[in-house]
């Protein structure tokens, strides 16, 4: 070899020994006034690819867009009360009195640079991120990735998601526009109807009488504050949670309950989320760019003797508005003090027992199945069908309520009578969760046989053949082995039973919980654990939770 050509090798064999020196200082420099070498082993956390998990992100990056887009909207908007004759760019509305608030938000849709997309954007983020948080919550609910050790993540997780419509309809409310006065005006009567303290925190939350000149100022500051605050908190907390307590993933060859297998942090992860991220920042311009949403000057400044038809809340709290138009008008009055059953039952029991149920789920799950340990496989929706059949029920129940809230818009796009709609929606809030809950416990079996037949008989190979004699054949062959292995590796518990040894009579809250786990876990379809040996079928919990598990297997399978 040349002169020539071995000099560049030895001048950068230098220069690297020398950058590496220079990294290798810098490194020891920065981890003596910071955790960077605890912040190494983050960059090889490793997280699992499957799309369900996607679902956590977008609402991650459309709260980071709520974030950016709110506050260039916050540089324009006046959250002020004060009204004054609008002589702004929308020429229809001049003339009309409008609060500082109402004026501002016609001003940012007609004149601000760029103001239309930034609100349609923040509007449409709204949406994305409480639709996305919801589908999250299902996604972990039907996965059962709430299950030891990932109980307190569940709890944040449904404060999260209180938090967001809350924030959500803090916002919708400030533009003070005839819609949204509607929405706020509701708010206020369910204030009210709360026994006792009712009419006084309306007073103390809207500065006296409604709608006094007080709460879309003290409005603002909850929604870009506290709620905020509190939401940015709280998804860090949840955010570490998910990076200490490692990621669940699917079942399969190599996929443990022992192990997590997943790309890395750092490249494959950041460059994926980011990209992701991306992605997500577009859709929400596009759809701010070309979809209208909440156009405001339509609808006219609020007032508290209007209200307009065809009046519905953003989806989210479609839910509550459906609970109140199907409730019957029940008042009792007792010493001069109404007690407002038909607003009081609808919009503050319903919600509330409602969240009380979502809070305490993994802990009554938990002592159904008596089962302590750690569980970091996603469950298969289909091996669970008690609990699965309970969440269809539950979405059945909150889709119902989210079409009664919209009564008035399907009966007249129907041309149907709105009291008959209004009856239907009344029968069917009752009688359709019973009814999801018993078909989808049904398709969770009739999926578990269709396992059982595909490790007995194997997949079919879409050939039929007739031998001489007339017999038709359909061609099967046998599973491949890793597929054989991710049907098998199920972890359902079997129904608790009564200990020999156990006090006669059982005490009644002991009989409550056998009963309940027989409800729970007696329908199942057993696999034919000998047709596959790789592992045999869970049938029962460890007792003893695990307490170390390894980071392993290859990154991006
Ligand atoms: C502001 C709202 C929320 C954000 C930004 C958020 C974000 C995330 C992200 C990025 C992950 C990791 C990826 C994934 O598993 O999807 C995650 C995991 C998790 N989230 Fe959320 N989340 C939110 C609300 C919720 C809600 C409402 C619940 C349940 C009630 C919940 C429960 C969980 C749990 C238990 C995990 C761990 C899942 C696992 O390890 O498989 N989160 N979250």
């Amino acid at each position: 070899m040349s002169e020539e050509r071995k000099a560049p090798a030895v001048r950068s064999g230098r220069l690297e020994g020398r950058a590496g020196k220079a990294a290798e200082r810098a490194f020891t420099a920065l981890d003596q006034r910071l955790p960077a070498a605890e912040g190494g082993t983050l960059l090889r956390k490793v997280f699992p690819d499957h799309w369900s998990f996607l679902l956590g992100e977008i609402a991650l990056y459309s709260f980071v867009v709520l974030l950016l887009t709110g506050v260039y909207l916050t540089f324009f908007f006046d959250p002020s009360m004060n009204e004054s004759v609008y002589r702004g760019a929308y020429a229809p509305l001049h003339g009309v009195l409008a609060t500082q608030a109402y004026s501002s938000t016609l001003r940012i849709s007609f004149e601000v640079r760029g103001g239309l997309l930034i609100r349609q954007m923040h509007h449409w983020a709204a949406l994305v991120f409480v639709a996305a948080v919801g589908a999250h919550m299902l996604r972990i609910f039907f996965t059962g990735a709430f299950r030891r050790p990932r109980e307190g993540n569940w709890l944040i997780g449904v404060t999260l998601f209180q938090l967001a419509m809350l924030e959500g309809f803090c916002g919708y409310s400030l533009p003070d526009d005839l819609l949204s006065g509607t929405g706020l005006r509701t708010a206020a009567t369910i204030i009210g109807s709360i026994p006792v303290v009712g009419t006084y925190l309306n007073f103390f939350a809207f500065g006296g009488a409604y709608p006094g000149h007080d709460f879309i100022p003290r409005l603002y500051v909850v929604h870009i504050l506290l709620v905020p605050g509190a939401l940015v908190g709280l998804i860090t907390a949840h955010l570490i949670l998910v990076v200490y307590l490692k990621h669940t993933h699917w079942g399969g060859p190599g996929r443990t309950n022992s192990n997590v297998v997943g790309a890395p942090m750092v490249p494959q992860f950041t460059a994926k989320t980011t990209g992701f991220f991306f992605m997500i920042f577009g859709l929400l311009a596009a759809l701010g760019a070309l979809a209208q949403v909440n156009p405001i000057w339509r609808y006219g400044p609020y007032r508290a003797d209007q209200v307009s038809t065809d009046a519905q809340p953003d989806w989210y709290v479609g839910f509550l508005e459906g609970a109140l138009r199907l409730m019957g008008p029940w008042e009792t009055n007792v010493w001069g003090h109404t007690f407002m059953w038909n607003v009081l039952v609808p919009a503050v029991l319903l919600p509330a027992v409602l969240f009380v149920v979502l809070y305490l789920y993994p802990f009554f799950e938990r002592w159904v199945t008596g089962d302590q340990a750690e569980h970091h496989l996603c469950d298969r929706p289909r091996n669970r069908p008690t609990r699965t059949a309970f969440g269809v029920a539950a979405i059945t129940f909150y889709a119902v309520l989210l079409l009664a809230g919209g009564n008035d818009v399907i009966a007249y796009s129907l041309r149907v009578s709105v009291n008959s709609l209004t009856w239907l929606f009344r029968g069917a809030v009752f009688i359709a969760p019973p009814l999801a809950f018993a078909v989808t416990k049904r398709i969770c079996l009739g999926l578990q046989a269709h396992d059982r037949d595909l490790l007995s008989e194997g997949e079919e190979t879409g050939r039929v053949s007739q031998e001489v004699y007339g017999r038709i054949d359909e061609g099967r062959r046998p599973l491949p082995e890793r597929r054989r292995y991710t049907l098998l590796l199920r972890d359902v518990p079997l129904p608790l039973q009564p200990a020999e040894d156990e006090p006669r009579p059982v005490p009644r809250r002991r009989r409550l919980r056998l009963v309940l786990s027989s409800w729970y876990y007696r329908d199942r379809v057993e696999l034919p654990v000998g047709a596959a040996p790789p592992r045999p079928e869970v049938t029962a919990p460890p007792r003893e939770p695990l307490t170390e598990r390894e980071e392993g297997g290859s990154a991006g399978q």
